[in-house]
């Protein structure tokens, strides 16, 4: 890239997105240039390269801008890449083909208003007449021309600069989809276009191939399908998984009379061409942008990328009524859906701490419209994500967001990286509190161990009175924060019992929203079980969890005081979670706040009401715990035969413990207590059996 297009470049992803009209109106001719420039060079890195530098969503931005600005400025002379070809040109690694039919490219709409505007001026070069519009899935591909003579495959092209393709006959005869020989009867020449692509799944499995192979990852399905196709070894594009969508016609003679697209499409299936499923006709553009809308939100349920809808007119004399523009026909445009990844600034990493401690790095960006909103801030999830992305404060970084899925930062733009941008590291100590941050070996995560935290307090108080746990409206982040800094409260169980004086002290608090969020603390007293059990921010356990263990226990007391193995014998609990809230009611600070939550009169559940133990409570009352394998039963088993006699099953051994059961291969620590507590051991199945049944301890 040469120097100057690198430093407007990083001015562009900067401020042409945030503020194209800048630098354009302080010298509009000098802009014009390094725009021009610019997209000639990703041109170049996209068409002929498979390897952009910037995401789609950033190139549309520059050629819509570098238009916008040749349009209102036609005194300025430059090269425009826009009007010299409509994709890239032809490498010299494939001989070229010139294209009987030229493959031109499609205006794109960005918007409701701009597909409308399109309509609007196609129903006035059709005079008003009615019009069968044509909605197919864009798909994010390769667009592909195949050329068959009497019925045999003869030849692939790219499409190169619209005019001149590249020949890759060979490798495309590897794609499965696409027929070598047409049935009897067809055309004497056919060219069929369309798009080659790779699969979501195809892609992932190409992926975890170069993840295990130690190579570098693909960015996405369309480079990996583009890449696949230019190999000089067809071989190699056969090991891709390549597949192939039907959409236009070329050059074709000695066909039917097709009098539309819709016939055409149909007639491209009937000679065995994949045509997609999910083509659909309208006669209303309501109805097609409905339907485009719908896709925008649906995209992410199909196997295989989109990136918008194309809009074609059906009827092939209205087609050649409306003709072309120099680039592109006046018949079909391509709605494209608001971008997923775009560039921006990396302005900073910063830590934020969980409820948990946990220590979550993320990325403070320079606002940018990405996946519909706009995002400031993404997780970098943690250290090693960081090492990994390389992304450095000063970096520009493509950043995705797709569906519903969180805003992530994909990496950085080398070519555009600061010389002075240095590696970041993770801060020592907590940003928060100032205590050592610790990060046990071999865990991914890092944390702040200090309960005291004011940041863990701040989360595990907001977390506590959140939607899915207590549901507590008006106890959000802002009020939290305040309450905290005003020394009102110091944990979650502190809210119940705030007065309207105190809450009236704080910033922007009146009397209506005061005793609206008492009324709102005042409710949560009577929440059910699961959502107090998800309240209380234990690590792992979320809403499934609690309510299994709310069904199975039914108070609050009785969670706290299960053994562990009762715990994770539980449905839908599992030895993590059962771990994590055994310890989490083992630490003196958490049990302390659950009495403040009983003297707060926050319901703790009802007990369990069972029908009458099918088995004799031998046990009742009796601790029996169980180390090592015993023949017949598994762990939980075992558990759960003393429980069933209505005994407990602890997971450690006291002076208490009534017996010790022992199969094969005990834990040490539990015998050796025993002894040390002269509790009586019991060893193998057959003497375990015994004292189910009798309650008795052998003579
Ligand atoms: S029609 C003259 N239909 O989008 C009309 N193109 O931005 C030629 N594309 O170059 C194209 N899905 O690579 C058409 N259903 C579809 C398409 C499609 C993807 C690609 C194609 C084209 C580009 C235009």
């Amino acid at each position: 890239m040469p120097a100057d297009a690198l430093d407007s470049a990083a001015d562009t992803t900067a401020d042409s997105t945030a503020d194209p009209a800048a630098d354009a109106t302080a010298d509009p001719a000098a802009r014009l240039v390094a725009l021009a420039e610019l997209v000639a060079y990703h041109n170049r890195r996209y068409h002929e390269l498979d390897d952009p530098e910037i995401p789609d969503g950033d190139f549309d931005a520059l050629v819509r801008e570098l238009r916008a600005l040749a349009e209102a400025h036609p005194e300025v002379e430059f090269d425009n890449p826009l009007t010299a070809s409509v994709g890239g040109t032809p490498s010299t690694m494939f001989a070229p083909v010139q294209h009987a039919v030229p493959m031109t490219s499609l205006d794109n709409a960005m918007s409701r208003e701009e597909l409308e505007a399109w309509g609007a001026r196609a129903a006035k070069g059709l005079d008003g007449a009615p019009v069968t519009y044509v909605c197919e899935l864009k798909i994010d591909g390769l667009a592909m021309s195949i050329r068959y003579e009497r019925g045999k495959y003869t030849q692939a092209a790219t499409r190169g600069d619209g005019r001149v393709g590249e020949d890759v006959t060979a490798n495309v005869a590897t794609i499965a989809d696409i027929p070598k020989s047409l049935p009897k009867g067809a055309p004497t020449v056919l060219e069929v276009r369309g798009e080659v692509y790779m699969s979501v799944a195809s892609f992932e499995r190409l992926n975890a191939a170069a993840a295990a192979a130690g190579a570098p990852a693909f960015v996405n399905p369309r480079n990996s399908a583009a890449g696949s196709l230019r190999q000089k070894d067809p071989a190699m594009t056969a090991q891709r998984e390549l597949s192939f969508w039907s959409y236009q016609l070329g050059q074709v003679e000695g066909a039917p009379e097709l009098p539309s697209h819709t016939a055409s499409l149909e007639y491209l299936g009937s000679l065995g061409f994949p045509i997609n499923p999910e083509v659909r006709t309208f006669t209303s553009l309501d109805d097609v942008v409905t339907h485009c809308k719908y896709w925008e939100e649906h995209r992410h349920e199909l196997a295989y990328e989109i990136d918008g809808v194309v809009v074609k007119v059906d009827d092939v004399e209205q087609r050649a009524q409306l003709g072309f523009t120099s680039r592109a026909p006046r018949w079909a445009i391509a709605y494209k859906f608001p971008p997923e990844e775009r560039t921006t600034l990396l302005r900073d990493i910063q830590v934020s701490i969980g409820r948990t401690g946990r220590a979550t790095p993320f990325a403070v960006l320079e606002p940018v419209f990405v996946g519909g909103s706009t995002v400031g801030m993404a997780t970098l999830h943690n250290e090693d994500q960081v090492r990994v992305k390389d992304v450095r404060p000063g970096d520009t970084v493509i950043v995705r967001k797709a569906g519903d899925v969180i805003p992530e930062v994909v990496g950085p733009v080398r070519a555009m990286r600061p010389a002075d941008a240095l590696e970041w590291t993770f801060p020592a100590v907590c940003p928060a509190c100032g205590e050592p941050f610790v990060r046990p070996e071999g865990e991914a995560d890092t944390r702040c161990v200090n309960s005291a935290c004011p940041a863990q307090r701040h989360a595990k108080i907001t977390y506590f009175g959140s939607r899915g746990a207590m549901d507590i409206e008006g106890l959000g982040e802002r009020t939290v924060a305040q309450l905290i800094g005003a020394g009102l409260v110091s944990d979650a169980a502190d809210i119940y019992s705030l007065t309207e004086e105190q809450l009236l002290t704080l910033d922007k608090v009146g009397t209506v929203s005061a005793r609206n969020l008492l009324a709102a603390i005042d409710g949560s007293r009577t929440r059910p079980l699961p959502r107090l059990l998800t309240a209380l921010g234990v690590r792992h356990l979320g809403p499934a969890a609690s309510g299994a263990l709310a069904a199975e226990f039914g108070t609050l007391d009785a969670v706290m005081d299960a053994p562990v193995e009762q715990l994770a014998a539980v449905s839908g609990v599992g030895g993590a979670i059962a771990e994590a809230i055994h310890d989490w009611f083992g630490i003196e600070h958490n049990r302390a706040f659950i009495e403040k939550l009983r003297v707060a009169g926050v319901d703790f559940g009802r007990p369990v009401e069972r029908a009458a133990p099918d088995q004799p409570q031998t046990l009742a009352g009796k601790a029996v715990v169980v180390s090592g394998t015993l023949e017949g039963y598994t762990r939980e088993g075992a558990v759960e035969a003393v429980v069933a006699r209505g005994g407990k099953s602890p997971g450690s051994v006291s002076a208490k413990t009534f017996a010790l059961v022992v199969g094969d291969s005990p834990g040490a620590s539990k015998v050796t207590k025993a002894e040390q507590h002269n509790v009586p051991i019991v060893s193998g199945t057959e003497a375990f059996e015994r004292l189910l049944e009798t309650g008795e301890l052998p003579a």
